[in-house]
């Protein structure tokens, strides 16, 4: 979340001294590792908790305190920790070898899977993670249009690189992060969510926009909420324009649908972002689509052409073949929908479960969200926040204002210390939590929430 303050005490004490081993972990690494952390969004205050093991959708502290997980490898894992057939993928590829310095059989099945399953995608380049893959895409547009602008949309997250790095967080003016160049903030044009008519405007005024991107499902994993006639109108407005329509599906990719977003909604990109759950929960990327478009990364028998007209693209590991395997395992096990239907179906429950338990205890939160992702707003009433609503123009702005950071960290804590781990202001589901594990999660919440009420957490 981000910011610093002190939880309510109470929680706080019962905290240090239930995650006491945690709490050792990170002092010590907060002398090695800046600020302690390798990702901003595992900022927890008083701290995190450490974790030592993950089977199916559970996994384990250090301290032995065993926790049903919704961070599920940041959503990758879908089928969560330690799937048997992706294990077993994965162990006889040890065998033979985690780097084979060159093509390999793997990378063509995986690929072929990728086409197989996601409609955009006639073809298919692997990289190393999801922000890879969005610079990717951004590179293979500019090339294809000859044009260099890019339009995004306020509070939508594409990773970290320097471009990603626009219209991140209210206020979307100020870019998330220090050290990036005035240059690259000016490539990109900032809209509104959900606004038609603002990237009409952009794209009548001017002539030079490569491509639009965003996330099908919603800014921040769906925070803020996508109006599925908004993204039917950007199809029909770019394809009338000549420029890209791309997909960051880095979340949504076989997790809303085996062909994710896109299926989902039915509106077909030019280009799609992969990670994630593409390499099984190992590191993994991909951007997949158009033909015409990605073979422009392919070599020609002309040297003028792969000198100064081909897009370069290079990555040590690259469709590594370790994680190859376990995206392969992954995307043949859940290509049939039936894992997707359930982590959907599961998600409702989650959702609703939670707004039972907020509601009984009476507490100011809302959970709402799409297929196996949930996100958390707290406060809505104190701070007149409509979350609800399937379509239209929402507040988004709102919805990523979080004036009180510390009750979200008050919440995650007391909820650690009933046995889950729920990331927070959104996280996700996968395929293999159980009703009774849903339950637990709902009455646990419940539990967190009366000991919030307690303190006085909410006015
Ligand atoms: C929508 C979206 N795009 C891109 C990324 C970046 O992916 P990675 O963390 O693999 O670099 C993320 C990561 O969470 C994401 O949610």
């Amino acid at each position: 979340m981000g910011q610093t303050g002190a939880g309510p005490s109470a929680i706080e004490q019962a905290y240090r001294k239930h995650f006491a081993a945690s709490a050792k972990l990170f002092e010590k690494a907060q002398q090695l590792i800046p600020g302690g952390i390798t990702h901003d969004i595992r900022h927890t205050l008083p701290f995190p908790p450490y974790i030592e093991r993950g089977r199916g959708a559970r996994k384990w502290s250090v301290e032995g305190h065993d926790l049903i997980d919704y961070w599920v490898g940041h959503g990758a894992l879908f089928l969560g920790h330690l799937h048997p057939a992706v294990v077993t993928a994965v162990k006889a590829q040890m065998d033979r070898g985690t780097h084979l310095g060159g093509c390999h059989p793997l990378e063509v099945r995986w690929a072929e899977l990728v086409t197989e399953l996601v409609p955009s995608a006639e073809r298919v380049r692997f990289t190393q993670s999801g922000t890879e893959a969005t610079q990717l895409a951004l590179r293979l547009a500019r090339a294809a249009t000859a044009k260099e602008k890019v339009v995004k949309f306020e509070g939508h997250f594409h990773g970290w690189h320097d471009y990603a790095t626009v219209g991140v967080k209210p206020p979307y003016k100020a870019p998330v992060s220090r050290g990036v160049p005035a240059e690259a903030l000016e490539q990109m044009l900032l809209c509104p969510p959900n606004d038609l008519e603002a990237v009409r405007r952009v794209l009548e005024a001017r002539r030079d926009v490569a491509a639009v991107l965003l996330e099908a499902g919603g800014g921040a994993s769906g925070t803020i909420p996508t109006d599925p006639a908004f993204l039917k109108g950007l199809r029909e407005l770019t394809a009338a324009r000549g420029v890209l329509l791309i997909f960051d599906e880095v979340i949504t990719g076989f997790r809303y649908a085996p062909g994710g977003a896109q299926e989902y909604y039915g509106v077909t990109p030019d280009l799609t972002t992969l990670a994630k759950i593409l390499a099984g929960g190992l590191p993994g990327g991909a951007v997949a689509g158009r033909g015409d478009v990605m073979d422009l990364l392919a070599f020609r028998d002309d040297s003028t052409w792969n000198r100064h007209q081909r897009v370069a693209h290079a990555g040590t590991f690259n469709a590594n073949p370790v994680c190859a395997v376990a995206g392969i395992a992954t995307l043949e096990l859940i290509a049939d929908g039936q894992a997707q239907r359930r982590a959907n179906q599961l998600g409702g429950a989650l959702r609703a479960g939670l707004n039972g338990a907020a509601e009984r205890v009476g507490a100011d939160l809302r959970v709402y969200g799409e297929s196996s992702c949930y996100n958390i707003f707290l406060e809505p009433g104190r701070l007149g926040v409509d979350v609800n609503g399937k379509t239209g123009r929402r507040d988004h702005t709102a919805l990523q204002t979080y004036p009180n950071i510390p009750l979200y960290h008050a919440l995650r804590c007391a909820v650690l210390l009933h046995g889950v781990d729920l990331p927070l202001p959104h996280g996700w589901l996968s395929a293999v939590h159980t009703e009774q594990e849903l339950e637990q999660t709902i009455a646990a919440f419940e539990k967190a929430l009366r000991m919030m009420q307690e303190e006085g957490c909410f006015a």
